[in-house]
């Protein structure tokens, strides 16, 4: 069961570390998050496998990382400072402001229809550069990756002397001012992107772009997305960026809907053309800016027809953080374990009605956060006993916390879904923030406790894998507390691992599976290649 709501997420995401609202002690800023301990190890895992995958594992491509801070004739030639807007308008009554497409003519705070008219507003971030800010001085936040490539076109082909079709893969962060950030990390003002620009001869780039949406969705596929949660979207033409020939989103079914997780646009050859000087001599294909500024030809010599020529480009572009974001809603599962019988569920299904009430009188919170919480809550009183697990979302939505019989609610509900239900992270291993948590059976039992801490010193010191050494409960509720993260294995160290009881177990260890819950003895001298097999 992927997901049940972005609420669901986000509580586990602040709760266990992965991802909290950003400089939160300030009040936050909005459209910003900051990824905690648990949240960097999946990005990373998440970035190495895309370049695993685009850069070591092909044989026509070559990686870059350039500025972010770029001159802004960049953007100028780009066509990002004429285009790169959204409409937007006012709400004339609460003073808020939307996208206008986002709002179909009414206010979504205030509900008043008294907006203005739609108005242009650039996304770009401007900032200055150097000691003296005037408008001589300033620059962009690079709103996409993509720019830093083409810039980059000639120095990577002088200094790799590569030959056509090829690809220039990157990884970084782009900034938007979004007029209204929302969905958690979904729609932010900074986020990563990883992107791809795919030099091809003109004539075969439909082929290539077809192949490179496969290939995509593929990809995907084996980070864990299940096709039935993906699909591919032919943008219309009339909805097309102003560079592109063609373009085709990969949609993800996140719980607020279907939404673009990456985008496969057929660039032709408009950028290398735009950023070009000597246009009129190229040939180009696309409408372009006449460019005085540029002191290069962004060419290619064709050593088959002796002659320049402008490459079609093919560009993936992939959201690092809408990727984080659908491979948690996918994984994200509320298990229960055994049925719970209906004597020990109504009584939190009682406590759930009184908060309910509590929170329709309450004077402490507003009518945004009253609706929002009774909302969610009769969805899980109707639900009951599958939507147990979903009580603790709901009391870490703003506002559940000034209800004062929020406390008997969680008071009533845990115990039972401790006992009833477990929150899983199906990750896949390699994309696992920890990869093996080594827990001793008995936190004092001085050799189980020593095995236990080596085990785990010499799992981390192949430098592949991250590893955790909890004693801080009963095994029960760490097995259930790495079940939460994603952790695919924990291996336990009892008193068999001593051979106590039976010499033939002795330096064996119990190791149980994240997903099944099945456990099996290993050997410790075996346990580093156990788990490299299962992580690939
Ligand atoms: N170079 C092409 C380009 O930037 P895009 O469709 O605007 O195309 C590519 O962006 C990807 O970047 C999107 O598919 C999405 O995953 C991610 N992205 C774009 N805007 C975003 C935002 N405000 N927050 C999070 N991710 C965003």
């Amino acid at each position: 069961m992927p997901a049940p709501s972005m609420d669901a997420l986000v509580s586990l995401c602040k709760r266990r570390g992965y991802i909290f609202p950003g400089s939160e002690i300030y009040g936050g800023l909005q459209g910003t998050y900051d990824y905690g301990p648990l949240g960097v190890e999946l990005k990373n895992n998440l970035k190495q496998a895309w370049w695993r995958a685009n850069v070591y594992e092909r044989d026509d491509m070559e990686g870059l990382d350039a500025a972010i801070l770029m001159n802004p004739l960049t953007w100028r030639y780009s066509g990002h400072e004429e285009t790169f807007v959204d409409p937007l308008v006012d709400c004339r009554d609460c003073k808020s402001r939307w996208r206008a497409d986002h709002v179909q003519g009414v206010c979504p705070k205030c509900g008043s229809k008294n907006l203005t008219e739609p108005r242009p507003f650039n996304m770009m971030f401007k900032t200055a550069v150097g000691p003296v800010a005037d408008e001589n001085s300033f620059a962009y936040l690079r709103p996409e990756t993509a720019q830093g490539i083409f810039v980059n076109f000639k120095n990577v082909l002088d200094a790799t002397s590569r030959k056509l079709p090829f690809g220039i893969a990157q990884i970084g962060k782009a900034f938007r001012n979004e007029i209204t950030p929302r969905n958690f990390i979904f729609r932010v003002r900074e986020f990563e992107q990883m992107e791809i620009e795919y030099f091809v001869r003109p004539g075969e780039d439909e082929e290539w772009h077809r192949r490179w949406v496969a290939d995509r969705m593929r990809w995907w596929q084996q980070m864990g997305l299940s096709p039935h949660n993906l699909k591919e979207y032919q943008v219309p033409a009339d909805e097309l960026a102003h560079y592109s020939k063609a373009t085709v989103d990969i949609f993800y079914r996140y719980p607020i809907g279907w939404e673009e997780i990456e985008g496969i646009a057929n660039r032709t050859d408009f950028d290398l053309g735009s950023h070009s000087r000597g246009q009129e001599t190229l040939g180009l294909t696309a409408r372009v800016k006449e460019n005085r500024d540029s002191i290069e030809k962004l060419t290619y010599f064709d050593h088959v027809t002796n002659q320049h020529l402008v490459p079609y480009v093919i560009e993936p572009s992939a959201g690092v953080d809408r990727g984080c974001l659908a491979i948690m809603c996918e994984a994200y599962d509320e298990a229960p374990v055994k049925e719970a019988p209906p004597e020990r569920v109504k009584p939190v299904a009682d406590a759930l009605g009184s908060f309910l009430r509590s929170a329709a009188k309450s004077e402490r919170i507003g009518e945004e956060q009253r609706s929002a919480l009774i909302e969610r809550g009769e969805a899980i009183l109707g639900d009951l006993p599958t939507a147990l697990p979903q009580i603790q979302t709901l009391l870490g939505m703003p506002g559940a916390d000034q209800i004062e019989v929020g406390k008997k609610l969680r008071g009533q509900a845990e115990p039972v879904v401790d006992e009833f239900f477990r929150t899983v992270l199906h990750l896949k291993p390699q994309l696992a923030p920890i990869k093996a948590a080594i827990l001793p059976l008995k936190r004092n039992a001085e050799p189980i406790v020593a095995c236990a801490k080596e085990i785990k010193r010499r799992l981390q010191a192949t430098g592949r894998m991250r590893c955790v050494y909890d004693d801080t409960g009963a095994i029960g509720k760490l097995y259930r507390r790495q079940d939460e993260i994603g952790t695919p294995f924990c291996i336990t160290v009892d008193f068999d691992t001593l051979g106590d009881k039976d010499a033939r177990d002795k330096d064996t260890v119990t190791v149980r599976d994240r997903d099944s819950m099945t456990q099996e003895r290993v050997p410790i001298s075996e346990l580093e290649e156990y788990l490299e097999e299962r992580m690939r």
